[in-house]
């Protein structure tokens, strides 16, 4: 098979990686990839936002199957523009991407079909929503409602902070049109776990568990960044918790879905948290995470081009996922300064040390070739430096170790990824 995978980051490094895994791949592309990609995919320059380019590059190039790693072009509808050519193509179409684009819909969606979530409100006005602030219980959550890079979440200590807040995000529009619509939210607490799985419609698979790090510094301190390190899988992801998820999240999900007329086929991410009440869903996405799938894919033994197109083909019912019995800890590399301000076009050493070393990965975030045919670092998030391991502390020890063997000027880590780990 021909395979074309749409994006430029760690995630889809992971996926590249895995499809490059697959007996069935024999060839990838990547539109537009990076330094990283490359090993395994010839990169081609398109961008992922430019649907007909890409389209009509899948039908040149006879692509069987075009996978898509982002949630902007998801949202887009770029799987209607493929199916419209006759392409066959992973992901949810535009009317079922809408669970991540809007998260007035997912709310409304999860009330409707009783799935467990934070109390809400919807507002449209910000008068209204300023309104209903003032008698509201601090703290609480507000929310733009449409995609913002993970930015688009506001934890509000005060009434003034929360005053403030609406102002930013419906009035003076921080986040763009993404602020047309707000959610406001009652404030939860728990361990927060990623969970992913695959879907085609009807039928849902769950993926392994595992755990991010939103926050740029140690501690979870400074600003929310899109992940600075994963683990998998979260050993408070207890068979207690995935029965109450399977009962009343997961397939409910799909249902709901189905019944409102936006069939869902791709990836469903689950951002649940564990509260003293039980799990509740804090977000949807329409993807794979990321760095979560850094964790996630290297633990997966089947054959994921399988699964891929089981999902297309509705007929995932026929498969069994299978997962390693070990742990892996992902590591991000970011570049000081991130997410605020940072430079760009160091070269990056020391990628040859994961060269034929099993269990280790360097996954490129942000990367590419210069003029000399170095890779340098392109973007905030550079690499992702994972390690399995027997369990999760010597996947966490090996990953912290590899994270050695890479040097760039004002590279910048968290060191404290996976220490939830000792409160297990
Ligand atoms: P979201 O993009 O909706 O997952 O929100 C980003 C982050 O904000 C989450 O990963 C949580 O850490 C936090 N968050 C979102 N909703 C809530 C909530 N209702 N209560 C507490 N924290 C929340
Ligand atoms: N790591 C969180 C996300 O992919 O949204």
């Amino acid at each position: 098979m021909k395979i074309l995978i749409v994006g430029s980051g760690g995630r889809e490094h992971a996926i590249a990686w895995k499809v490059s895994q697959s007996e069935k791949a024999d060839k990838i592309y990547c539109a537009p990839g990076n330094a990283g990609i490359a090993e395994y995919a010839e990169c081609v320059d398109i961008g992922a936002m430019e649907f007909d380019k890409l389209a009509a590059f899948a039908k040149e190039h006879a692509i069987d199957l075009t996978i898509i790693g982002m949630d902007d072009p998801l949202v887009g509808g770029i799987v209607d523009v493929f199916e419209a050519e006759g392409l066959r193509v992973f992901g949810p179409r535009k009317n079922a991407a809408i669970l991540e684009g809007s998260k007035a819909f997912s709310k409304d969606l999860m009330k409707k079909y009783n799935i467990p979530t934070a109390g809400y409100e919807n507002f449209d006005d910000p008068e209204k929503a300023l309104l209903y602030l003032k008698t509201a219980e601090m703290p609480i959550v507000l929310k733009a409602d449409g995609l913002a890079l993970g930015k688009g979440v506001l934890i509000c200590n005060t009434h003034e902070e929360a005053e403030a807040g609406v102002k930013e995000i419906m009035m003076d529009k921080k986040f763009g049109s993404a602020g047309n619509q707000m959610v406001i939210e009652e404030f939860m607490t728990g361990r927060e776990v990623s969970v992913l799985s695959f879907v085609d419609g009807n039928t849902i698979k769950i993926m392994t568990s595992a755990q991010d790090h939103k926050r740029a510094g140690d501690g979870d301190q400074g600003l929310n960044t899109g992940g600075m390190g994963t683990f998998s899988p979260s050993p408070f992801y207890t068979q207690e918790v995935d029965e109450f998820c399977r009962k009343y999240v997961y397939q409910a999900t799909v249902d709901a879905m189905k019944a409102e007329g936006r069939t869902f086929k791709g990836i469903i991410f689950f951002g649940l948290m564990l509260t003293e009440k039980g799990p509740r869903v804090l977000e949807y996405n329409a993807r794979f995470g990321d760095p979560e799938t850094q964790v996630v894919l290297p633990r997966m033994k089947n054959d994921i081009v399988d699964v891929f197109e089981a999902c297309v083909d509705g007929t995932l019912d026929q498969i069994e996922l299978e997962f390693e019995d070990n742990a892996a800890v992902c590591v991000v590399l970011a570049s000081d300064g991130y997410p605020v301000k940072y430079e760009k076009g160091f070269k990056i050493k020391g990628l040859e040390n994961f060269k034929e070393k099993d269990g280790y990965y360097v996954f490129h975030a942000g990367s590419k070739f210069d003029a000399d045919g170095n890779i340098v670092t392109n973007g905030g998030r550079v690499l992702g430096v994972t390690a399995t391991g027997k369990d999760l502390k010597a996947a966490r020890a090996n990953a912290y170790q590899a994270t050695e063997w890479i040097e760039f000027d004002n590279k910048y880590m968290r060191h404290d990824i996976g220490k939830a780990i000792d409160e297990a």
